[in-house]
């Protein structure tokens, strides 16, 4: 109950910000145009996904490294990744076919406006700077990758933030297990295996090891939400 109880309140907090935007145009969510309405919630579920199993991940990367890490901020980070995505059109988030080059170029720049939304929207919600900070730096720099071929800005290695490296992981992982328009959800095992060999390239293989440590806790956590889909989005 625990994690249904946080998922509502993360959902909320996540709502809240997003009507503070949207309510520039429209009175409410449901107001909305029906295709960016579909686009807003999926980009809402993915983030609480990626937020609980940002829990897990952050505890046992604290735990094995002993770095300083506020599991909390690195929670609401992963809630927040992609809120840059409510200013790409929402035919392109929610096409059903590859995009073409230019299309994927529009897509890639949610981080850019992740980056000014999220202080936006964290700061109407009075979020604690801390948070704020680390939600920002992760919305703007999760496309990066370790071997500096990722984008916005290409850094490499440990130039790019810890909390954005961590991001990376645990957004591959959900998206590759999560059905999207233009592709069914692959299992957790088929995620397991491209993310493990992608370290070194996509990603930094101490992190990738301590992911796949508590990949059976990720499992679960992704296979409770599919489960209980209707008590987490309030629907
Ligand atoms: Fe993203
Ligand atoms: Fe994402």
């Amino acid at each position: 109950m625990e994690t249904v109880s946080e998922l509502r309140s993360a959902h909320e907090a996540l709502r809240t910000a997003v009507l503070d935007i949207a309510n520039r145009r429209a009175a409410c969510l449901n107001e909305l145009p029906v295709r960016r309405r579909a686009a807003a919630i999926e980009m809402f579920e993915h983030g609480l996904r990626c937020g609980l199993y940002m829990r897990a991940f952050a505890k046992a990367v604290r735990d094995c490294t002993g770095l300083p890490i506020e599991v909390n901020n690195l929670v609401f980070a992963a809630v927040y990744h992609d809120i840059g995505k409510l200013c790409v059109p929402a035919e392109l988030l929610l096409a059903p076919r590859p995009l073409t080059p230019d299309e994927r170029t529009i897509v890639q720049s949610h981080v850019t406006w992740g980056r000014v939304l999220a202080r936006r929207a964290l700061r109407a919600m009075r979020v604690p700077e801390p948070a704020l900070r680390c939600a920002v730096e992760v919305a703007a720099l999760h496309h990066e990758r370790w071997d500096g071929l990722g984008y916005a800005h290409a850094l490499v290695g440990q130039s790019i933030p810890l909390a954005a490296r961590m991001m990376a992981i645990v957004d591959c992982y959900d998206v590759i297990v999560s059905p999207r328009p233009y592709k069914s959800a692959g299992s957790h095992s088929h995620a397991c295996g491209i993310i493990e060999a992608e370290a070194g390239t996509a990603f930094e293989p101490s992190l990738v090891e301590i992911f796949l440590s508590i990949e059976h806790e990720v499992e679960l956590t992704n296979s409770a939400w599919w489960h209980f889909p209707r008590v987490v989005r309030g629907q």
